[in-house]
């Protein structure tokens, strides 16, 4: 019973893969602002429009505001940092959990872990601070990877009904859930019903890239002779995670570099600038992460099942 399960000491739960409430919830505040996510900016406004004016002007809304956000998209493109954004913005609460590791380290305590998560949610709302319940990998609760037979089934009901609290109890409560997913097609409508609104979180344009790229290279060293813009180019396909880990790339090689030739001993060495040639040759050995026929499901999903 769920009494039981309390009583088993930490231990035993960990050698077991299990894992306590305040191991897999995430509290602290990101501190990410809207600045610094590139792009985006059509999904941007449908999240102040859903979020940010109703914690600034509810007596706007008689009608109510959506509570549940779901953002969807390829890998690597900003959905986390989004949702970090939100909460940073409306100075609220942070809670975030994911919803993979619900399913598989939260056995048998799944379901009251879930209704503590929304609790925990309420209350702080209730004390007049809004809050966010970023729910990550959201897919997941409806996935058949669950080790606990029939559990599955529970846990994802738990979830529904503590939604429906949250958009029934208190009109003026500000507790929002914003889901995220890269596997938009595995939600089933009750789910998909409960986020109103449904917002794709889109790979980057040649504009994104651009900003992008000037904000990863802003502390590197680079050769005069850099041309961003055909770097931008030259990125098309990849995500905002992937032209990081470009940028990344290149500075490891410079500095590796460095380290081989022995200088990096004298504190004041500095790697060489970096080239053009230094970045092609890193995208000579990289493909984009995310498939062009992946890319089409999305916006297949996102024409049937988008709400701005
Ligand atoms: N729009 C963006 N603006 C700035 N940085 C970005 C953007 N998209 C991605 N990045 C970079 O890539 C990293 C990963 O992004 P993020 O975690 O938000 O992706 P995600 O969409 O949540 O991916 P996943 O579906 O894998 O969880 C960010 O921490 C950031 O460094
Ligand atoms: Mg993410």
């Amino acid at each position: 019973s769920v009494e039981m399960m309390d009583q088993q000491p930490e231990a035993e739960k960990e050698a077991a893969g299990k894992a306590s409430y305040d191991e897999l919830v995430l509290q602290e505040k990101p501190n990410i602002r809207w600045n610094q996510v590139v792009g985006l900016d059509p999904a941007k406004k449908a999240i102040k429009e859903a979020i940010v004016y109703p914690v600034e002007r509810p007596d706007l809304f008689p009608l109510g505001w959506p509570r549940g956000i779901l953002l969807f998209g390829p890998p690597g493109c900003g959905k986390t940092l989004m949702a970090a954004a939100v909460a940073t913005e409306i100075d609220g609460a942070f809670v975030s959990v994911d919803a993979a590791s619900i399913m598989s380290k939260w056995l048998g305590e799944a379901e009251r872990n879930v209704a503590k998560l929304f609790n925990q949610a309420r209350n702080t709302a209730s004390k007049g601070r809004p809050a966010i319940l970023f729910i990550d990998e959201l897919d997941s609760l409806i996935g058949m990877h669950s080790n606990e037979v029939g559990g599955e089934t529970r846990v994802r009901n738990q979830v529904l009904k503590e939604m429906d609290g949250v958009m029934d109890k208190g009109k003026k409560i500000h507790v929002y859930v914003i889901g995220a997913t890269n596997k938009p097609w595995a939600l089933d409508w009750p789910f998909i019903r409960r986020f109103q609104k449904r917002i794709m979180i889109p790979l980057p344009n040649h504009e994104a890239r651009l900003h992008m790229l000037k904000l990863y290279t802003e502390h590197l060293n680079l050769s005069t002779k850099i041309d961003l813009d055909e770097f931008a180019r030259l990125t098309a396909g990849f995500s905002g995670s992937d032209i990081r880990d470009i940028c990344q790339s290149a500075q490891l090689r410079a500095i590796g570099e460095l380290f081989e030739s022995g200088k990096a001993s004298d504190k004041r060495a500095k790697p060489r600038p970096l080239s053009m040639h230094d970045f092609k040759n890193i995208l000579a050995d990289r493909k984009p992460s995310v498939s062009p026929r992946i890319i089409s499901s999305y916006n297949e999903w996102s024409e049937a099942f988008k709400a701005l």
